[in-house]
């Protein structure tokens, strides 16, 4: 028998809501829906997070504290490892990772095995939302069946003569669109993309976002909900390569491209600035693209665009540390040996994140190119092993003009607002910026090498 629970149920007051994965997704997620009212759990593999949490401890830098704190206090958040708890909610939201492989195909295994976690607990009238970045058709093609295998049906079907269609429980993907450290736009104001299995999912999945966002913006699917958010993020990447690629040519040509995009950025229509860099870095932009890549394959299909942006922007680490090499030339120095201080290991300024930070490639290829190297960033006071580099050796050397003055050059890889750039240029001996972070500086101009 289909659930007695409608749709609507989800606009009501007090829902319990199950977040799986506390990161920096599912964690301020879990947090608006406590600040809406809702009693919130949030669900992780990680027992450190989980007594941090109900320690009402924050993890991430960009979140505060005292936030946790008094949702623990009030009993509208705690946290847990205990998956059979996820019976006691009315809607369970997915934000676990969707990384690459080794061989840059998609790894699904965190969303099958949550999907496997959910299942033997899955309850008649339970909403499940999927929100981690994926291509078109998993939360059809790989979520529903494992949801399935409980003898509960939720069929994929579309139209208005499936408005009513029975359901045992409502399934819908609606993608994240989370911008760490942003403070113009939190995760109230974003207009959030819902899509479901059928009409009575999409319904239930509108009712629930509805009470943490601005707006909802339904699409017909969950494919379609999927496909927008690969759509945004490849955008993103195009884009970026795009400007990566015209910079290499203003600095053959001896052009300033970041006049020109600031230039170009006056039209007031029908233009958009992106800006160069030292190559991609983040959980999103590095890697979605590549979801949609692969599931293309299976339709015979290339994704030109792409592969070639994806070309464009891996090689501009390599491009660094090349000017690092010219730019020493100049000194008659070679890279071999050189002493060089790398400024940011985050993949963008003010975050704490290095997640795919293009530093850790630049460092790998000094290293391999046989200079010495140190760094600084005020976020990361020394570095951990991950899953691609092993930097745990390393700590932050703190910043001082006696101590820029110590090495060969500086290397401002990640632009943090907290940096002095002037200071920095007038203790360094030859400073290459990969961010245009220190347009402003006057003094000492001839000692920066813009790359
Ligand atoms: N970080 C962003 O800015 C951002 C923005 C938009 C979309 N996304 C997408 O959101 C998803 C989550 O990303 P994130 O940045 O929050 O990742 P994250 O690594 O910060 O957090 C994921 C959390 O899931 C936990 N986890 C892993 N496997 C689990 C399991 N089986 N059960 C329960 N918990 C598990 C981890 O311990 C971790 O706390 C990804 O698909 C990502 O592409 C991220």
């Amino acid at each position: 028998m289909a659930t007695e629970k409608k749709p609507e149920f989800f606009k009501g007051a007090q829902l319990r809501v199950g977040i799986i994965g506390c990161g920096y997704v599912g964690l301020p997620l879990a947090l608006r829906f406590a600040e809406a009212g809702h009693r919130v759990t949030g669900f992780d593999t990680d027992p450190p997070k989980v007594q941090m949490l109900n320690a009402g401890k924050s993890y991430i830098e960009h979140i505060q504290q005292a936030k946790i704190q008094q949702y623990v206090n009030s009993r509208h958040f705690g946290a847990t490892a205990d998956f059979s708890r996820l019976a006691e909610n009315d809607a369970i939201i997915i934000c676990v990772p969707t990384p690459l492989n080794e061989y840059r195909e998609p790894d699904l295994s965190y969303v099958e095995n949550t999907a496997k976690s959910i299942q033997p607990h899955l309850q008649k009238g339970q909403l499940i939302v999927l929100e981690s970045t994926t291509y078109p058709g998993t939360t059809e093609e790989l979520v529903l069946p494992i949801l399935e295998k409980s003898g509960l049906r939720c069929p994929i079907v579309s139209g208005p003569e499936n408005e009513n269609v029975p359901v045992d429980f409502f399934l819908a993907f609606s993608p994240e669109r989370e911008d760490p450290g942003n403070k113009q736009y939190g995760l109230a104001q974003i207009p959030k993309v819902v899509g479901g299995v059928n009409p009575p999912s999409g319904r239930a999945a509108q009712a629930l976002y509805g009470q943490v966002v601005a707006r909802v913006v339904p699409v017909s699917s969950t494919r379609a909900a999927e496909m927008t958010k690969l759509l945004e993020n490849i955008f993103r990447c195009v884009n970026i390569a795009l400007v990566n690629e015209l910079k290499l040519l203003c600095q053959r040509i001896g052009m300033d491209v970041w006049e020109v995009i600031d230039a170009a950025a006056s039209k007031p229509f029908g233009f958009m600035p992106f800006y160069p860099g030292p190559g991609l870095g983040g959980h999103c932009i590095p890697v979605d693209p590549f979801y949609l890549s692969w599931k293309a394959r299976e339709y015979d299909f290339s994704t030109r665009f792409i592969e070639l942006a994806g070309e464009v922007n891996t090689a501009m680490p390599y491009h660094v540390v090349e000017s690092v090499a010219e730019a020493l030339n100049q000194y008659r120095k070679s890279l071999k040996g050189a002493k060089l201080l790398v400024l940011g290991v985050a993949y963008k300024k003010d975050v704490d994140d290095l997640r795919e930070s293009p530093t850790l490639k630049i460092m790998e290829i000094l290293q391999k190119r046989g200079a010495e190297f140190d760094y600084n960033d005020p976020y990361f006071p020394h570095l951990h092993k991950m899953r691609h580099y092993d930097y745990s050796h390393m700590k932050s050397v703190p910043l001082s003009a006696e101590t820029l003055g110590k090495y060969d050059a500086v290397i401002i890889a990640t632009d943090h607002s907290s940096y002095d750039y002037a200071a920095i240029v007038d203790a360094a001996k030859l400073v290459i910026d990969t961010r245009n972070a220190t347009r402003r500086v006057i003094r000492h101009r001839e000692r920066i090498f813009a790359c």
